[in-house]
Order: C-alpha cells, then structure tokens, then sequence
C-alpha cells in the first residue's frame, strides 16, 4: 500500500482523530443542549472492530498519532481494551484521549497499562457551582481528581483545555494559570469557536487570543517556549521556573489550517476532512458493503484530497455548521 497521506496543499495527515461515541456525561452549553444530542441509532455507531479496520488502513497510510475522542470517550463500554488494540497496531501509532475527565480517576492506571500514552482534559472552571452552570452536572472534585490520578500513573504532562467565556469564566484566566505554578500540567486556553448556532453562548463572548494573554501576563512575565513540530494548534510559553507550561489555542481568529496535519473520523464512520467544514465522506457504507482495505485507503486519499486549505470562521456567516463539537469529537 502506498504510504504518507498529504493533501492538495502538501499537508501530510499523519494525526487521526477518532470518535467513538457521541454519547457524554456533561451537557457543557458551548457543545449541547440540556436534551443532549440526538444519539446516533446502535447500529449506525461503528463496532470496535470496524474503528480499529480504520485505524489500521489509517496507520498504512502514514497516521502515526491516534486521538480517541467523543462525546465522551471514556463512557463507551470496552474503552480501555479498545486503546489496548490501537496501540497494538504494527506501527504502534502513539495513541492518546481527550476526556472531561470525569471517569478519569478510575481509569487512569488501566488505562496506562492499555498502551494510552497521554490525556488532555477539558476543564472550565476551578468552582463547584460554575461548574454546575457550565457542564449542567456535578462533577468537578472528580475531575481534579482524574487530573491527579492521570499524572501519577504517568499519563503527563496532562494537558487541561479551558474555553474562556465571557461573562461566565473568563475571571478564571488567571486562576487557571496559576496552576502550571504549582504542577507540571499544560494549560491551553482555547478560543471558543461557535460551531453550531444554537449554543447557549454567543460569538461575541468569546475571548479573543489577545484578551487570554493580557490576563496571563497579569500573573508574571511570559517566556515563549518553541513550537514542538509543526502540528500542535497552541502557541505555548511558560512562567520562569514554572512546572507546568501554558498554550494558548487561537482556533478561530489566526488560524493554524497551513500546518493542519489532522483528519477526524465521526463515531458513525464519516471521514471529515476538517472540523469547521460539513464535508463528509462515508467510511462505514463502503465497509459495510464489503470494502477491501485498498478501498478503504482511496477513500482516506479522496478525503484528503478534499481538505480545504482554511477554514473562514471570522466570517460571521460561514463556518457554523449542523454538527456540534461533541458529535465531531472537538
Ligand atoms: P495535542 O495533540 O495534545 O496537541 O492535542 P490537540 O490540541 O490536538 O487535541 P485536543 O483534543 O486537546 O484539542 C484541543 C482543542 O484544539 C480542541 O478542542 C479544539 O478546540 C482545538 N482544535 C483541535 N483541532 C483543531 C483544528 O483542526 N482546528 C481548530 N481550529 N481547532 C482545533
Ligand atoms: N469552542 C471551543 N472549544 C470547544 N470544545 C468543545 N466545544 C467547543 C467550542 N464551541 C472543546 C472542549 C474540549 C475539546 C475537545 O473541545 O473544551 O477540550
Ligand atoms: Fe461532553 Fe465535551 Fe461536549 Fe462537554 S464539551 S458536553 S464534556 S463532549
């Protein structure tokens, strides 16, 4: 099989980002409503066998880190021994998890015996009734305590990703930042992105990238630290002598699209060639139909193929589309 998958624009893919339910624990406002999402049907969510066949034709390609995400992967029966397979490929992909955390405590070690290399967690808020607000379910000593636990059994550095709102947590910037003080945690402060518009917050309370480092540099002095490779989304820095490291994630108003090495594969087996674009193309038809793995393979290279060069979300009229983050995975 051929190898390396790169776009029109020279973009290699070599990052997957692989949903496996869009089913969550938290009903966070900038993601869901309080109803939740229409669950996808049993059927139409792929079988661990049909994400590892994708994952598999995926590292054929040249995909070399594999991110398992939701909804809320880590509510998904079997999770554990899942991660345990992806990491057992032949090209032994690095296979990380972005969680909200809450089952993380439990979790963590099995998890790490299974072959996870890593988890970013997502976090808003450093209080119980904000937290309540935020996600519109209880949870947040749960969630510190994932944090600890997947520290200790060596999923670090964790990553925390904190979407700064205002009028709801952007006070917390500080807070927040505060914390790569004391442990040796990344905080990335991402730009909340309206990628559907019925969210409960508007495009106007999101906290451009200017406003997130006025507030970091309230606390101390930035150092800039160097981009490691030329995927991550995050521009990161540090305080002197800090454990921990800052990033600041400008999704919406300068985007990183020319460095984009990601591809995402929806729970129900939708290749979508870039989060903010409604182009989708169908992985599960084609597998279900008797699709050999070649097969598979033109139709990740037809994928990449259509990837846009950007996405155009500070236009105010293009870039909100049908699915919600927890249904594409973030
Ligand atoms: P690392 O692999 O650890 O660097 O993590 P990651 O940033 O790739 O993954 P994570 O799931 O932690 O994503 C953090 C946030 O970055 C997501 O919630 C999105 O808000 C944003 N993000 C991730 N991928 C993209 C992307 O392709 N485009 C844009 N605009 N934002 C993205
Ligand atoms: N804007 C920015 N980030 C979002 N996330 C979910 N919805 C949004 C949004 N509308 C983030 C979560 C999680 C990641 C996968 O996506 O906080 O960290
Ligand atoms: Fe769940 Fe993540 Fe969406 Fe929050 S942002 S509701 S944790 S999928």
């Amino acid at each position: 099989m051929k190898s390396g998958l790169s776009d029109r624009f020279g973009r290699q893919l070599n990052y997957l980002r692989l949903s496996i339910t869009d089913r969550c624990n938290l009903r966070c406002r900038y993601c869901m409503p309080e109803e939740g999402v229409a669950s996808l049907g049993h059927g139409a969510v792929l079988r661990y066998e049909e994400l590892l066949r994708i994952a598999k034709v995926a590292c054929d390609l040249g995909v070399r880190k594999i991110r398992v995400t939701g909804g809320e992967p880590l509510v998904r029966r079997g999770v554990v021994d899942f991660i345990g397979t992806l990491a057992s490929l032949p090209q032994r992909p690095e296979v990380v998890v972005t969680t909200n955390g809450l089952q993380l405590a439990e979790m963590a070690s099995d998890l790490r015996d299974a072959g996870l290399s890593r988890v970013n967690v997502s976090l808003d808020t450093l209080d119980a009734g904000r937290f309540l607000q935020i996600t519109r379910r209880e949870g947040l000593e749960r969630v510190l305590a994932g944090i600890e636990a997947a520290d200790k059994v060596g999923l670090g550095p964790v990553k925390i990703n904190m979407v700064p709102i205002g009028g709801v947590n952007a006070d917390e910037i500080e807070a927040f930042a505060r914390l790569t003080l004391e442990h040796p945690w990344f905080v990335r402060f991402i730009e909340f992105m309206p990628v559907s518009d019925d969210l409960d917050y508007t495009p106007e309370q999101r906290i451009p990238v200017e406003g997130i480092m006025a507030a970091l540099r309230r606390v101390a002095p930035l150092v800039e630290e160097p981009r490691r490779g030329p995927s991550g989304p995050a521009r990161l820095y540090r305080y002197e002598g800090a454990p921990g490291g800052l990033g600041v994630i400008p999704a919406v108003s300068s985007h990183f699209c020319d460095q984009c090495n990601r591809l995402r594969v929806t729970a129900d087996g939708k290749i979508r060639p870039c989060l903010f674009s409604d182009q989708e193309i169908d992985l599960r038809a084609a597998m279900r139909d008797g699709a050999g793995d070649e097969e598979l393979a033109a139709i990740f290279r037809k994928a990449a193929n259509v990837k846009p060069d950007r996405h155009h979300l500070e236009d105010p009229h293009d870039g909100t589309g049908t699915r919600r983050m927890g249904q594409i995975g973030g």
